[in-house]
């Protein structure tokens, strides 16, 4: 009989790539989409590890569906980054039947039906680096995705500058560049499929080739950028230490780059920077800024940040505070600090309480709140491009996408715009959203 499955997806970009990857194995192996959990034998959750909250989530969404999966004889399987921390601990508790690590995604069909077939092993957690060649592979454009207008593609995995607060380049493992050749062929074949925008994926996209000698970053992105019919190129994430002038040069000379840089902070402490092993200080990371201002002009810079660090003081925080209002960020991603196991600053006395961290975030957010609104609303009146993504959650006779600057926007429109790239007006700003209207 023909099994349905159903993946739900945490955590950040490299997840929802992997997801792809596993559906695409899922459909090579003969099984079925199902349209909702309650629809499907085998439900996968594809998990995140970054902070425990992460982790909590997962439990509390395993734990809700669990009785209904197990009463119609389903199989509950933990994908991702969880799986490779906790695998083991989770199939020995029950909470798990099968657990599958991030390396496996790309054959999760493959091993779904060993599973089912043998029953023997239900731990499939290598870090082998041989299951890699699946990942840049023209066959995951399935027919199914014909219609879609974008892709992930990851160009590195793994991590290996181990920041100090950092859990994934113990759950991601080294950092591997796939073969720049490979990358590019694999964005041709993408665009001949009718795909328009790409994000090529890393946790620090900067750092690609170091680790076999392949060409660096900037060349690829030129590469990239070069590619016929590929109307918008994101890239994430940037580090700082390796930001280079060439990326800016890159980005300066192709129109479809988009101008839109996510470039994490972390803190605006040079002592704090530096407990967080990230090796850049505030100098650095200022020179970056003012060189994108100036050769750039025209683009959006967004960031994350951790407040609560241990041994953050107030001196400590309130340098974060001043370089937010002076940077002015388009957005950021703000965490309290989430002790991780077996990372360094798990050993740091963790001297700050939960409550002072949440009291700490909820100022920062209000700042960068209001910051964002700012930018948003100077938008008004703008020209931009945008290629329209779905319908909106709100209205059926809306659309929504992302401008050239990745700058949320509903308009009116229907399904037949899904995929085309359009110039909208910027008209006005209801709460995060930006509402435009098609102008060609
Ligand atoms: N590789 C990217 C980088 O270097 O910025 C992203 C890494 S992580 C997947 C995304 C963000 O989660 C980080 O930038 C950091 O702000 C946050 N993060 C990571 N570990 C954390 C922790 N233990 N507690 C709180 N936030 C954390
Ligand atoms: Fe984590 Fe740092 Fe690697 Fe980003 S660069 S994934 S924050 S260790
Ligand atoms: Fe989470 Fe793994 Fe991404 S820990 S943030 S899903 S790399």
């Amino acid at each position: 009989m023909v099994q349905k499955f159903y993946i739900e997806t945490f955590g950040c970009q490299m997840n929802k790539n992997d997801s792809e990857l596993m559906e695409s194995s899922f459909r090579n192996n003969g099984f079925i989409k199902a349209e909702s959990p309650d629809d499907a034998k085998i439900i996968v959750y594809n998990t995140c590890s970054v902070r425990q909250h992460a982790e909590d989530r997962v439990i509390a969404r395993i734990n809700s569906a669990k009785n209904s999966i197990r009463n119609r004889g389903g199989l509950i399987v933990v994908a991702g980054c969880m799986a490779q921390r906790t695998g083991q601990s989770l199939t020995r508790d029950k909470v798990a039947d099968l657990v599958v690590g991030p390396y496996e995604s790309p054959r999760i069909g493959e091993i779904i039906k060993i599973y089912l077939n043998e029953k023997n092993r239900n731990s499939f957690l290598s870090q082998n680096y041989d299951n890699f060649s699946r990942r840049i592979n023209i066959k995951n454009v399935t027919e199914n995705d014909k219609n879609i207008w974008h892709k992930w593609v990851t160009i590195t995995h793994g991590c290996e500058n181990f920041c100090s607060y950092c859990i994934v380049p113990y759950v991601r493992g080294k950092l591997i560049s796939f073969k720049s050749e490979s990358i590019i062929e694999y964005i041709r074949s993408l665009s001949l499929s009718g795909i328009k925008e790409i994000t090529l994926l890393g946790q620090n996209v900067n750092q690609y080739g170091t680790d076999n000698g392949d060409i660096p970053f900037y060349k690829l992105l030129d590469k990239v950028a070069e590619t016929e019919g590929i109307l918008k190129i994101n890239f994430i994430t940037s580090h700082p230490k390796d930001f280079s002038e060439n990326i800016i040069s890159v980005i300066k000379d192709h129109s479809n780059i988009s101008r839109s840089i996510h470039l994490p902070l972390q803190s605006g402490s040079d002592r704090i920077l530096d407990l967080m092993n990230r090796q850049y200080n505030m100098k650095h990371y200022m020179k970056i800024i003012e060189k994108i201002d100036k050769e750039l002009r025209n683009y959006s810079i967004t960031t994350d940040l951790i407040v609560g660090f241990p041994g953050e003081s107030e001196e400590d925080y309130s340098e974060t505070l001043k370089y937010v209002k002076d940077i002015r960020f388009d957005d950021a991603y703000m965490y309290a600090y989430s002790p991780r196991e077996n990372t360094p600053a798990f050993e740091l006395e963790d001297s700050i309480t939960r409550n002072e961290k949440i009291e700490r975030l909820n100022k920062l957010i209000g700042i960068q709140k209001k910051i964002s609104q700012k930018k948003l609303r100077a938008r008004i009146d703008k020209t931009e491009s945008m290629i329209v993504e779905r319908i909106s959650k709100k209205s059926d006779s809306q659309v929504m996408g992302k401008t050239f600057l990745n700058h949320p926007v509903v308009l009116p429109g229907s399904d037949q715009d899904i995929g085309k790239n359009i110039i909208i007006k910027i008209k006005s700003l209801k709460g995060a959203t930006l509402q435009g209207i098609r102008i060609v």
